[in-house]
């Protein structure tokens, strides 16, 4: 036999078993986005690896140490796309989506790929649901988008997630901050990480997210953001904190929060799970007000958040969230004898086009084994058609669930009203 090909490290497979649980979430992560007025965009795969070094930042670990990047065939880089935002951005410039009026709000649900070491809830192909909305630089869409997600949370039933926010400031107010943050942690210099005494010099805000046990302990003492922020941020932070109070939303204030990429502006959020190991995060998100620009727009604000799938249905399970199982297999006929299997073949597929989710067996098994596989598929009801049945035109239809048996015309029409 030949060797087996297994999947590459830090993938996963949905079984046919599992899928209805995707459905189900995805279902739902729709419907709340069109609730709120979002509609779906989609987009490329891979991109222009440009895209992501000029979007992201290349101070972040995503670019610096995580992207799938190779060259095509015409020697152009190309990356497997790590995040949602930068394409978003991308394809509303490309595609002038500013032309129509401004805001746009628009929805994804679509895999990304960082070569991270992969551990419980850190896969290197995994699933965000994001929003992102492109226009407004209002506190009411900073409130709009968190109360988006904290609707999702409450229509899964999903508790025990809590919601920190911060304010990380506008270019008016980041070079004092920055500066701040430097004098502080060149004053530690000696004790911080390789990583962090590179991240010093290019962007100082990266070290207060090192996951090394020390640094994280220098950051703790690290001047706050929310004490440099501008007249401007501070009122803006204000504002969404009122609206989100009064909208009923818990929050706490957590000036660590500073994520992990580097287009974020004034509010950035995160939603942690107290019942997730390390990877706690379900969502994150926030201000990008100068992303457009950056990847060679106008000036635009916007703003969004993506939201692991994987981490949602396992924080779903580790509560013990029931999803609800598809229907299963509603009439299963059994043919007997050599003289069945055409009418049970034309049964079926009649039954299957009046929308009856009809089976039959297809293995050659007897009858015996044939009702084994009713059985297996779950079958509401079952008809077994013999030469006795084929020649009355009648057939006797079987409650599995043993609630009896009665008989049948056998055409498509009477069986489904009967076993509908
Ligand atoms: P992010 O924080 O990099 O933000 O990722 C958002 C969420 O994606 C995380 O909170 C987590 O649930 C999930 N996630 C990230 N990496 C992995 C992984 N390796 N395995 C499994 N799940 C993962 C962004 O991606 C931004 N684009 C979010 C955003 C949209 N900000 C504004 N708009």
């Amino acid at each position: 036999m030949a060797e087996l090909i297994t999947k590459p490290k830090g993938t996963y497979d949905v079984l046919p078993s599992e899928s209805y649980r995707w459905q189900y979430l995805e279902s739902v992560l729709r419907k709340a986005a069109s609730d709120f007025g979002y509609r779906e965009i989609r987009f490329p795969t891979f991109e222009y690896t440009e895209l992501f070094i000029r979007g992201v930042g290349d101070t972040t670990d995503v670019v610096q140490k995580e992207m799938f990047t190779f060259t095509d065939r015409g020697g152009r880089s190309i990356t497997l796309r790590p995040e949602g935002t930068a394409s978003v951005v991308r394809s509303f410039l490309e595609n002038s989506l500013y032309g129509a009026g401004l805001p746009v709000k628009c929805f994804y649900i679509a895999p990304n790929f960082r070569g991270e070491q992969p551990q419980a809830g850190r896969y290197r192909e995994f699933y965000q649901f994001g929003v992102e909305y492109l226009g407004s630089p209002c506190p009411s869409a900073d409130a709009e988008v968190i109360s988006l997600y904290a609707t999702i949370l409450e229509r899964l039933g999903v508790k025990n997630i809590q919601l920190s926010i911060n304010s990380i400031g506008c270019p008016e107010c980041r070079p004092k901050f920055h500066a701040a943050l430097r004098a502080y942690f060149e004053s530690r210099q000696k004790e911080l990480c390789p990583t962090c005494l590179d991240r010093l010099g290019r962007n100082p805000l990266r070290i207060l997210d090192c996951k090394s046990p020390i640094c994280k302990e220098i950051a703790q003492g690290a001047p706050s953001c929310l004490d440099h922020l501008c007249e401007e941020c501070h009122e803006h932070f204000e504002k969404v904190k009122e609206m989100l109070a009064a909208m009923g939303i818990d929050f706490t204030v957590n000036p660590g929060i500073v994520r992990g990429l580097d287009y974020y502006t004034r509010t950035v959020f995160e939603f942690i799970s107290t019942d997730l190991g390390a990877q706690s995060t379900v969502c994150g998100g926030g201000r990008y007000d100068g992303l457009i620009e950056t990847l060679g727009g106008q000036p635009t604000p916007g703003l969004g958040f993506a939201s692991g799938l994987e981490r949602l249905l396992m924080v779903m399970d580790a509560q013990g969230i029931e999803i609800p199982k598809p229907e299963g297999c509603r009439i299963f006929l059994a043919a007997l004898g050599e003289a069945a299997e055409v009418p049970v073949q034309k049964l079926v597929y009649e039954l299957r086009k009046l929308g009856v989710k009809a089976e039959r067996d297809t293995t050659g098994r007897g009858l015996k084994a044939q009702m084994k596989y009713a059985d297996r598929l779950g079958a509401a009801y079952s008809m077994v058609i013999g030469d006795n049945e084929l020649n009355a035109g009648i057939a006797r239809i079987k409650d599995m669930s043993g609630g009896g048996v009665f008989d049948c015309p056998l055409n498509a029409e009477d069986i489904k009203k009967a076993v509908m």
